[in-house]
């Protein structure tokens, strides 16, 4: 029996109003454990993400023997055991879909006195891994990959890491973390360089458990051997996961929505800056900080948009966004051209071309590019048969942010718009569908 199919069937047009918490950072949920789990006593978590993929790094932990009690209603208590204290899994460490699970993992674990493997589900195995195996290596990890460099990872034991001076030819923030973690484990100091600037969530939250780490321009250090003190953590609402709501609001007309305590990381506020840019109104309101990140209360109201040229330095700092970001692009007046995104084809999908086959799906002129894309602004259709008697649902290729990105689509269709592969939604936004209902998406799930 084949497996059954989490499909979206959402109606044209509505708008969304009132106002609504995402759930937790999925960045910094992930952090959280793992800085907890190596850290000397106690850390209490609230607003921990209860998707999947935060999920996945915290039972890895809890087969390396830590205790960790939760997640109750975004609580998470974690027994710290100290960066000697992990013991070894008696089975393979299952990532799931996290692509920040396996690479931070992967910096964390290569240092241990015990042998490891780090698996995951199809989309993680295809993902190229040798962006931390190299470097990591350099440092004295034995790591194995597949011939293609991608999962499973097998790490062995090792005698002692080396510390590293790494300028990191892609800008990535799971890479850097990755080495700033294995770092940790490392004699003399590990330094990362960055061709521009990704999330700091790494270093905010080893500053928090009283760990030095220090930043000069695009350089950042750190000496190993120190320890990590448990601590309290608040975890904000996720930019990432509010994007949806920033992108539904500004495209639907009479929207006015409020959304709380959401992350505004300097290092990933593109998506505000990008629809600012194309005219998006956007207010920050009750700035604050709430575990050494930066947090507030966003108001977005519907707005005509514009096409631009996205400014290649906001490309790292909305890189999780830029699917929505077309949404937005397609409903926008003129054209909108993404270059220097090459990243985006090594996500959990290629998402220049699931994107770009969607949209034309929908009747959007678009061209991809090897590093971007550029699309027309026009009015969407629908998935409901049309003159060619198509009515195939857009595909996602079990890609959470293809799957809420077209939702929102919906707000501007012609008619319904159906989607298909959506159960990963989990992995970062549990209890979407509820969410966005409750502000005004005509949105509705079922099983095929
Ligand atoms: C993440 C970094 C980004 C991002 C991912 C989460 C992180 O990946 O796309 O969803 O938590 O460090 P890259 O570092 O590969 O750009």
């Amino acid at each position: 029996m084949g497996q059954l199919d989490l499909r979206y069937l959402v109606e044209p047009g509505g708008r969304l109003r009132g106002r609504l918490r995402v759930p937790g950072d999925k960045s910094i949920s992930h952090r959280s454990i793992m800085l907890a789990a190596i850290a000397e006593g106690e850390t209490r978590i609230s607003g921990f993400l209860e998707g999947a993929d935060a999920l996945a790094t915290l039972h890895a932990f809890r087969r390396m023997g830590v205790r960790i009690e939760g997640p109750d209603q975004g609580q998470v208590w974690v027994r710290g055991v100290g960066l000697r204290g992990l013991r070894a899994s008696d089975r393979p460490l299952d990532m799931g879909n996290s692509g920040t699970s396996m690479r931070l993992l992967a910096g964390l674990l290569a240092g241990q006195s015990f042998p490891v493997t780090l698996v995951g589900d199809d989309s993680l195995s295809k993902r190229p891994m040798r962006r931390v195996t190299e470097p990591l290596s350099a440092m004295g990890a034995r790591i194995g990959t597949t011939p293609a460099g991608t999962a499973p990872l097998t790490l062995e034991p090792t005698t002692g890491l080396q510390g590293i001076d790494y300028p990191m030819p892609v800008a990535s923030a799971q890479v850097k973390s990755s080495l700033l973690l294995a770092g940790l484990y490392a004699t003399g100091e590990t330094c990362v360089t960055e061709p521009a600037p990704t999330r700091d969530h790494t270093e905010r939250m080893l500053t928090a458990f009283g760990y030095s780490v220090r930043r000069r321009a695009a350089r950042v250090c750190l000496t190993g051997g120190g320890r990590l003190t448990g601590c309290r953590l608040s975890i904000p609402a996720d930019i990432s996961s509010a994007a949806f709501f920033l992108v539904g609001a500004s495209i639907a007309p009479d929207s006015d929505l409020l959304l709380e305590g959401v992350g505004i990381n300097p290092t990933r506020v593109g998506v505000i800056n990008i629809l600012r840019a194309m005219g998006g109104d956007i207010e920050l309101l009750e700035r604050r900080l709430a575990g050494g990140e930066p947090v507030a209360d966003i108001r977005v109201r519907h707005a005509r948009l514009r096409g631009i040229r996205i400014p290649v330095d906001q490309v790292p700092l909305a890189i999780d966004e830029l699917p929505a970001i077309f949404i937005a692009a397609a409903c926008a007046e003129g054209e909108t051209l993404l270059t220097g995104a090459e990243e985006l084809r090594v996500k959990e999908s290629d998402r220049i071309q699931v994107m770009a086959d969607g949209l034309t799906r929908l009747g959007i002129a678009v061209e991809t590019l090897p590093d971007g894309m550029r699309i027309q602004g026009g009015t969407f259709g629908s998935t409901e048969a049309d003159t060619t008697g198509r009515h195939e649902a857009i595909e996602t290729h079990g890609d959470h942010r293809i799957a809420m990105s077209f939702a929102m689509a919906a707000l501007r269709a012609q008619g319904p718009i159906a989607i298909r592969d959506c159960a990963n939604v989990r992995t970062s936004f549990p209890g979407f569908v509820d969410l966005a209902a409750s502000v005004g998406l005509d949105i509705h799930e079922h099983q095929a």
